[in-house]
């Protein structure tokens, strides 16, 4: 396992699911780790969990959805850390909706959440990175950024935007000893599903993953140094045929909807 020994690590998101499972893994390989999310007294328990591995961890209470408070919340974490070595942007906010039901605020509550605020935060930490030479910057995508899920248009076009944008990052820096990687997670047992304001879930919860698979995957591409990781990694394989054959996919995908729609309806899901 790769050892963050001496490092410091941030974790968006960290309160519950794969953010917290993610900001222990961390820990216990040795990172100091920072923790950020809105809900205080969860990410307490986050915290205390990582002081047992690293007692110099911390944590900031912030919304990310605010972008304006982003370069400040970079600035105080640079400030007590004297530099993040691993940023992990893993909060986001899910968003089931069909997009003929879907207001327009709803659109951009969740780019400016899902994409804009992690590249705010990025962009605010990458300085300190390239100046020290190494760094790097994971991002959690989802494998809605690579096969269009049905009711999700909003999350998946998010999801796609941050992988594309981290797909020429990749390319932007190298040479600086900073490395981007995302990991884009198929279904994972975390509280996603039971958000207020969404459609019920399309998918089979019975086939989700443990979070601690996503940890491994984000220590596996620090240690590699790969760029992305599907989980489970057969996920690869859907994303390139539905490239070879775009056409195919959808109809396939309109086929699953109106299967698990009807499902969904007789409660046979
Ligand atoms: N679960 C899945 O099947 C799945 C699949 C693919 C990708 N993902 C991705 O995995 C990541 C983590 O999601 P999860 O499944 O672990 O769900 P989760 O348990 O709901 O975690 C979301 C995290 O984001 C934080 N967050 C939400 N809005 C925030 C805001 N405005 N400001 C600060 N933090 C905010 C939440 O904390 P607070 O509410 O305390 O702020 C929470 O810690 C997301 O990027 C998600 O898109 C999940």
């Amino acid at each position: 396992m790769v050892s963050l020994t001496g490092k410091s690590a941030l974790v968006t998101g960290a309160s519950s699911g794969i953010g917290a499972v993610v900001a222990e893994a961390l820990a216990a390989a040795g990172a100091r780790v920072g923790l950020v999310a809105r809900r205080e007294e969860l990410l307490e328990k986050t915290l205390a969990r990582c002081r047992e591995h690293s007692p110099n961890s911390a944590m900031w209470v912030a919304d990310l959805a605010d972008l304006d408070g982003i370069a400040s919340l970079a600035a105080a974490v640079e400030a007590e850390f004297g530099g993040v070595d691993v940023l992990v942007n893993n909060a986001a906010m899910p968003k089931r909706r069909r997009v003929q039901d879907m207001p327009p605020n709803e659109n951009d509550d969740v780019m400016r959440l899902n994409y804009l605020s992690p590249v705010r935060l990025t962009l605010a930490l990458l300085p300190g990175m390239i100046a020290r030479g190494h760094g790097h910057v994971v991002a959690v995508g989802s494998v809605a950024a690579r096969l269009g899920p049905p009711h999700e248009a909003a999350y998946g076009a998010s999801k796609a935007a941050l992988t594309a944008f981290w797909e020429s990052m990749a390319v932007d820096l190298d040479g600086t000893g900073v490395r981007a990687h995302i990991v884009q997670p198929a279904l994972v047992d975390t509280d996603l599903f039971s958000l207020p304001g969404n459609e019920p879930p399309l998918s089979d919860l019975s086939d989700a993953l443990p979070p601690q698979e996503v940890a491994a995957a984000v220590l596996e591409l620090i240690g590699n140094g790969r760029f992305e990781r599907y989980v489970p990694d057969w996920f690869a394989e859907m994303a390139s045929g539905k490239a070879a054959d775009v056409e195919g996919f959808i109809a396939g995908v309109k086929e699953w909807t109106r299967d698990r729609l009807r499902a969904v309806d007789t409660g046979t899901s």
